[in-house]
């Protein structure tokens, strides 16, 4: 049998890390499939979707600047998705395609496996959120489910914020918008960083406080280097004495697993694949 063919679209997509990943997953669970980079024109999302499965193609990861786009491409689309108003993976199924969201699932997996190593566990913890982009808002949704018993959400613009409060607003959770110059009267257990500011080199400027009163300070970004200090804000929490930090490259791995689960039935092994992407990320 003809090997199922998937890629990851998105524009640019050169340095995804997606081939390498799925590939590993297919030769763990012995799946027979293909795996390509697709760069498609940024006014041609759905001519280059179209035109990937009416080739046969089985499924795609779908990175920037298509999730929203990619939510828009079907009508079938899964609740999660809907609720991070994105999507990242597609399935050609029998009568069409399939929309789906895995970044959410796979930052709450990788944050258990930081729990396993002492990191505080998302149930009944106090969560700050630095921005309130697409990647906030694919997160909040899931971290809800797993039981948070606060999210505050800070970001230069307050106004994106709050709107992202008003969506997710919830009886049992305190939700709150803020501007990084606030007073705050309270600290967090776990500071996520979900702002572009690290793909720059550079920092938010949440207050030295906060930051040093979290126990986990994890950016859903990453860099070069070890997982515990591979982008700015990681560094300066460390610096700082913040007992555990964290780079996403784990939530890549778990996103992209959930992925591979969706598309093939079967969970692959994420650890060893995130341990192998280390080791090549140490070396870069
Ligand atoms: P994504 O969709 O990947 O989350 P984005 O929408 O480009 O990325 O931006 C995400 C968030 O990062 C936004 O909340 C943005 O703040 P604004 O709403 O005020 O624009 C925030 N952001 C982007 N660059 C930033 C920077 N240099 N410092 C602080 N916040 C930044």
């Amino acid at each position: 049998m003809s090997a199922a063919r998937y890629a990851v679209i998105g524009n640019p997509v050169a340095h995804s890390k997606s081939p390498a990943i799925h590939e590993a997953f297919a030769r763990e669970t012995a799946q027979n499939l293909s795996y390509e980079r697709i760069c498609a024109p940024i006014e041609s999302f759905v001519a280059s979707v179209d035109a990937f499965f009416e080739a046969g193609g089985a499924g795609l990861n779908v990175t920037l600047p298509f999730k929203l786009a990619a939510l828009r491409y079907t009508q079938n689309v899964s609740e999660r998705a809907v609720r991070a108003g994105a999507a990242n993976t597609l399935r050609r199924d029998a009568d069409g395609v399939f929309a789906d969201n895995t970044d959410g699932v796979g930052l709450v997996r990788d944050l258990a496996r930081l729990a396993g190593a002492g990191a505080p566990p998302l149930r009944a913890a106090r969560v700050l959120i630095a921005g309130a982009g697409g990647a906030s808002r694919g997160i909040i949704g899931p971290l809800l489910d797993a039981g948070v018993a606060r999210i505050a959400i800070v970001n230069r613009t307050r106004a994106t914020a709050q709107a992202l409060v008003l969506q997710f607003q919830n009886p049992s959770v305190e939700l709150s918008a803020h501007e990084y110059g606030a007073a705050w009267g309270e600290s967090f257990d776990i500071i996520l960083h979900a702002t572009p500011a690290s793909l720059f080199d550079a920092r938010v400027p949440l207050h030295d406080d906060l930051i040093s009163e979290a126990k986990l300070v994890y950016d859903l970004a990453y860099g070069r280097g070890t997982a515990s200090d591979s982008t700015e804000i990681l560094r300066h929490a460390r610096a700082l004495g913040v007992a555990h930090t964290c780079d996403g490259l784990g939530m890549l791995v778990e996103q992209a697993a959930e992925s591979f689960f969706l598309w093939r039935n079967i969970r692959p092994q994420s650890a060893p694949v995130l341990a192998a992407l280390r080791a090549a990320q140490a070396h870069v």
